[in-house]
């Protein structure tokens, strides 16, 4: 095999090696439902568990810390979305207080810029998320650990560019190569099965971002009202909603969310929608399970969601499902390289 194949294999484990962890699987942050005893199951199962801030007031954010590390000495990390809130600050605080406990954090939803160098001062990793190709580049320029890419696919809030996962990965790994910047590169937004892994490995990423398919698990903190749509939600079950104010957020269609994309059809102002996509409507159906009364974050892949399971089996049934579909890649190969089966007939 030519070596610069095998210098991309090796590449391939990246993701690996800069998060300490056995399975390139990365757990999203999750707003209202990303608690510390689904990020503790994920990563002692060898995945990448996040703690997520989105919903929780800084003292709920740090109990969920606290709680993750008592449940799991692997590493794990927390979410940040920049620009949900007015002032992180007391939630900075909390991330540094707890440094020596956690190794990465991802910043999503703004400019990270300024934030980087402050985390990595503090000994962690940084995961950006990235919707485009320019956004990919200023956030590697910045000194990011690890590229998040993200199509909108995936559930809750996405770039407005509206690319999808296969055409942004692939775009985002080369721009990024041509750049000479060795940071891995996950893929994320629909992803909610072991094919998808192993295909978003062969675009050139070295892992994956997942989560729709964590919510609908046993540790996840959501109610099983949720899980349970989840699992009975198809291929058309997501719309998007917030496009009339530039804005895209996938959520699942419930009849909350088609009366506000009703609503938008009249091209509202932010006062008259604020009251319906505000997170205490997320609240109200994720965490209360009233789940025709609020809106619910769900990505396109949730058609392939069949059950309710622990989390730690979904991690490892991501990563043997995707070690299965790569075992056709040879045969594949062959097949392209020689046309074999055309010139057979
Ligand atoms: C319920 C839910 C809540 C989310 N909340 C956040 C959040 O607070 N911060 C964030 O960066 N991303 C958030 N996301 C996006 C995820 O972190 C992840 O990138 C996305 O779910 C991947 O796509 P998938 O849902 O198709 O797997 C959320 C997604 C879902 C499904």
């Amino acid at each position: 095999m030519p070596d610069v194949v095998n210098e991309e294999l090796k590449a391939g484990f990246r993701l690996c090696r800069v998060l300490g962890i056995r399975y390139p699987i990365i757990e999203g942050g999750l707003a209202h439902v990303g608690n510390g005893r689904l990020a503790a199951a994920i990563s002692e199962a060898g995945g990448f568990g996040q703690v997520g801030s989105a919903g929780r007031s800084p003292e709920q954010f740090a109990g969920e810390i606290d709680l993750a590390a008592s449940l799991t000495s692997r590493p794990f990390g927390v979410n940040i979305p920049i620009s949900e809130r007015k002032d992180n600050t007391p939630y900075f605080d909390v991330i540094m207080k707890h440094r020596h406990r956690l190794a990465a954090v991802s910043l999503s939803a703004g400019n990270p810029r300024p934030l980087i160098p402050r985390f990595k001062e503090a000994g962690l990793r940084v995961l950006v998320l990235t919707s485009t190709v320019g956004q990919a580049r200023k956030a590697a320029e910045a000194g990011a650990d690890v590229i998040i890419c993200e199509g909108f696919e995936a559930g809750g809030h996405n770039g407005p560019a509206e690319l999808t996962t296969m055409a942004l990965v692939p775009q985002v790994v080369r721009a990024l190569r041509s750049d000479g910047h060795d940071v891995p590169v996950a893929a994320a937004g629909g992803i909610a099965s072991g094919e998808q892994v192993a295909a978003a490995l062969m675009l050139g990423a070295d892992g994956v971002q997942v989560g729709t398919l964590f919510v609908a698990t046993e540790e996840c903190e959501a109610h099983p009202a949720y899980k349970r749509r989840l699992v009975e939600s198809g291929d058309e079950s997501t719309v998007v909603i917030e496009r009339s104010q530039g804005r895209v957020t996938r959520v699942l269609r419930n009849p909350f969310s088609e009366k506000i994309l009703e609503l938008e059809k009249h091209r509202p102002s932010m006062e008259e929608l604020l009251p319906f996509i505000v997170g205490r409507n997320n609240r109200v159906a994720a965490i209360e399970g009233k789940i025709d009364e609020g809106y619910m974050n769900a990505g396109q892949g949730t058609g392939l969601i069949r059950e309710v399971r622990p989390a730690g089996e979904v991690v490892r049934e991501l990563a043997a499902e995707a070690a299965r579909a790569l075992q056709r890649g040879p045969v594949l190969a062959e097949w392209i390289r020689t046309g074999a089966d055309v010139y057979r007939i």
